[in-house]
């Protein structure tokens, strides 16, 4: 399939500005940006990111995109499904070690650089936040923020949050601005609500569902069967903001609905959230949303298995502002989490675990790790530097 050169295709035409004509190519894109005097829609530096992404993407010699980049030719090894039989990384693979940071809830502070400043000095490869980004409407302070802790070039990719909403303008401008210095990145949708990436062979669903309308006609569902039905990536994932009540461990109620879960489980996509203000992460679930089997949780805490009909969920929900507390009367009995860390609560791999001190963390994910393109290693570090939980991630081959 060519699906690299119609991703490189779509971002210029997404990127050129929200509900705006279906029919402009990148090229177009750029054309119209050098025509136009500056503004949201038509910034010259994305359109300019626009088009050099479309020969990035083309030019095989670059890392990553080596990988995912084929454009079908079957003369081309890395094209392939499977192995790749001269020895080197399997079609759909990531670098090897790449490392990518998740938090959402993020705030304006010391402590939200904090978070910032221990993505980077784990050397992470790029981050995602997953919304709720600074809780006062401001978008030039975030973007300052995110400058000041990230560097105004470190690649990173961002959901709507509920508090996001009344100046997402604003905000969209920002993950623009943001998006645009990011080097074969391949991106098509509204960005922050309804976006595919391609980065670093990872997929990333970006989606606004249960916080955002979609942009179109498209539901939030739809687009995301159609993108990682598409794609041809080892890795995959679906981040939003918002939750189920069983898919958090406080008291957000069912503002996301189970039929994205389902999608994402569907094509092995690991699903990343925020809005609860703490840290959780399911065991592998088969079934997910169907409360009575206990949403198919499976296998051991420390082993997440990752196939289409299997795949986890975690929340990354400690990005800077305040942790809360476990609900006992909504989760005591709910039996598919590994591990849990909340204000008051913090359980293990099933363990509880006594007398801790709670801190905000990042979660984060290598991949491709031991020479293994098909497995990953996870953990969630606290600002403390305390390891709060760690376990492998394993995708099917095909
Ligand atoms: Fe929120």
């Amino acid at each position: 399939m060519a699906t690299s050169a119609r991703r490189a295709v779509v971002l210029g035409l997404m990127l050129s500005g929200c509900g705006g004509d279906d029919a402009e190519s990148v090229g177009d894109a750029a054309t119209s940006s050098a025509d136009t005097s500056a503004g949201p829609a038509t910034d010259p530096t994305l359109a300019t990111q626009s088009a050099s992404q479309t020969a990035s993407a083309d030019d095989a010699s670059s890392g990553a995109s080596l990988s995912v980049g084929s454009d079908g030719d079957s003369s081309d090894g890395s094209s392939s499904a499977g192995s790749d039989t001269t020895g080197g990384p399997p079609a759909g693979a990531t670098p090897e070690n790449l490392r990518v940071a998740f938090f959402g809830d993020h705030g304006l502070g010391s402590e939200s650089v904090a978070t910032l400043e221990l993505v980077i000095s784990e050397d992470a490869d790029f981050l995602v936040i997953l919304g709720d980004f600074d809780y006062g409407d401001d978008p030039e302070a975030w973007h300052a923020q995110l400058d000041e802790g990230l560097g105004a070039d470190f690649p990173m990719f961002a959901v709507a949050g509920n508090h996001d909403e009344a100046a997402w303008d604003g905000y969209r401008q920002v993950l623009m601005d943001r998006l645009a210095p990011i080097a074969n990145a391949e991106c098509d949708g509204e960005i922050g609500i309804q976006m595919s990436c391609n980065y670093q062979g990872i997929e990333l669903v970006l989606s606004g569902v249960g916080t955002m309308d979609p942009p179109g006609d498209q539901s939030h569902e739809e687009f995301i069967t159609e993108r990682l039905g598409a794609s041809e990536q080892i890795w995959k994932f679906c981040a939003w903001h918002k939750n189920q009540n069983d898919m958090q461990v406080g008291e957000k109620g069912n503002e996301v609905g189970w039929e994205a879960y389902q999608a994402c489980q569907n094509a092995g996509a690991i699903v990343a959230t925020g809005h609860e203000h703490s840290y959780s992460r399911t065991l592998t679930l088969t079934d997910i949303g169907n409360v009575e089997a206990g949403h198919g949780a499976t296998g051991e805490h420390n082993i997440m298995q990752v196939a289409p009909g299997s795949n986890f969920v975690f929340v990354s929900g400690m990005g800077g502002v305040g942790i809360r507390d476990y609900n006992a009367d909504q989760h005591d009995d709910d039996t598919w989490w590994s591990t849990f860390y909340t204000s008051d609560r913090y359980v293990r791999e099933g363990e509880e675990i006594e007398g801790f001190e709670v801190e905000l963390g990042v979660m984060f994910i290598d991949f491709y790790v031991d020479g293994d393109p098909y497995k990953a290693h996870a953990y969630f570090k606290t600002l403390t530097g305390e390891i709060i939980d760690e376990f492998d991630i394993f995708a099917a081959e095909p």
